[in-house]
């Protein structure tokens, strides 16, 4: 992983002010958060909210209409999306983007050489510099696949795996850039409650190593667990931004988004995890897709 990350803690990522409209709807408005080395920062809110569209504006797949994106205190708001990732920006899309007739290693290599890049004219010829680099980027992505458990499907189709690999699969592409900000999608959604942990171990993991991860994700108890902040949309409005129990008690997240039954089970969830020191067996029974559903689960 990037031997460069800033310490634990230090600002990476920073949206301000961020805006975009679509015809007449207004998707976005002046909505930002600022993600830290080492944290995971969850972006949380009803379908519709803009989680999505305030990825895509930060990856540059959509061009802001307002507002600025600083990563590592450069202003990048109107840069490229190559330019991004290879600026450490890293992220995966809620529908699988996976390439399905390749290997799982091939689908992590394609993520490698994105950083590599040792030039078409030595691809080529097949220089003995793109064979040495070609193994490395080999090395490091079976690395990456037996950290995510599928170091023996490297070979296999990826369109032949289950669906929970599939989404541990794309983690481990995200990460073979050697990102210093992972963005997840929904890592989680569609996966069982077994799945979910798995991923929730993946994401832990990432951020322990010091990347600034943020995390949509629509499971309350996987972002009440391993949240350092959350940040909440509706309607394309920051409705509330805090810590996880900050966010829990804020009336207006109670009355828009959780539900006031949800935020009742969600505060006993809290109680739990406090007297355990982990939830994560919570995580089993969830649901994963209805934030509500989630929430009183
Ligand atoms: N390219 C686009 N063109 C037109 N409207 C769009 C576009 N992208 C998003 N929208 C609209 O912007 C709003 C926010 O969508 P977005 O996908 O960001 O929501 P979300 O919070 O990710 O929801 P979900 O939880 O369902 O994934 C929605 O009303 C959506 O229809
Ligand atoms: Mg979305």
């Amino acid at each position: 992983m990037n031997a460069a990350l800033p310490p634990r803690g230090a600002p990476l990522l920073r949206a301000e002010g961020i805006g975009i409209s679509f015809g007449g709807l207004r998707a976005l408005d002046g909505v930002g958060f600022e993600a830290r080395a080492g944290e995971v920062l969850a972006v949380i809110g009803p379908n519709g909210a803009g989680k999505t569209t305030l990825f895509n504006i930060v990856t540059g797949l959509y061009r802001a209409g307002s507002g600025r994106i600083l990563l590592d205190g450069a202003n990048v708001t109107e840069a490229p999306p190559h330019h991004l990732a290879a600026a450490g920006l890293s992220r995966t899309f809620q529908n699988l983007q996976v390439f399905f007739r390749m290997t799982a290693l091939e689908n992590v290599m394609a993520g490698r050489h994105l950083r590599e890049g040792s030039g078409l004219l030595a691809d080529l010829f097949r220089l003995p510099r793109t064979r040495r680099d070609n193994e490395a980027t080999r090395q490091a992505a079976m690395a990456l696949l037996d950290w995510v458990g599928l170091a023996d499907k490297a070979e296999i189709p990826a369109g032949s795996l289950p669906y929970g690999a599939l989404k541990r699969l794309e983690i481990a592409r995200a990460m073979a850039t050697d990102p210093r900000v992972l963005m997840l999608d929904e890592p989680a959604a569609g996966c069982n409650p077994v799945e979910t942990e798995e991923i929730d171990h993946l994401i832990a993991e990432v951020a322990a190593r010091g990347v600034a991860v943020v995390l949509i994700e629509h499971d309350m108890k996987l972002v009440m667990r391993i949240s350092r902040h959350v940040v909440v949309l509706n309607q394309g409005r920051l409705l509330a931004a805090g810590t996880p129990a900050e966010v829990r008690n804020n009336p207006a997240v109670i009355a828009a988004y959780l539900g006031t039954h949800g935020a009742a089970e969600a505060s006993r969830g809290s109680a739990r995890d406090n007297a355990r020191g982990s939830a994560r067996d919570d995580a089993r029974g969830s649901a994963r897709d209805d934030p509500r559903g989630d929430a009183h689960a």
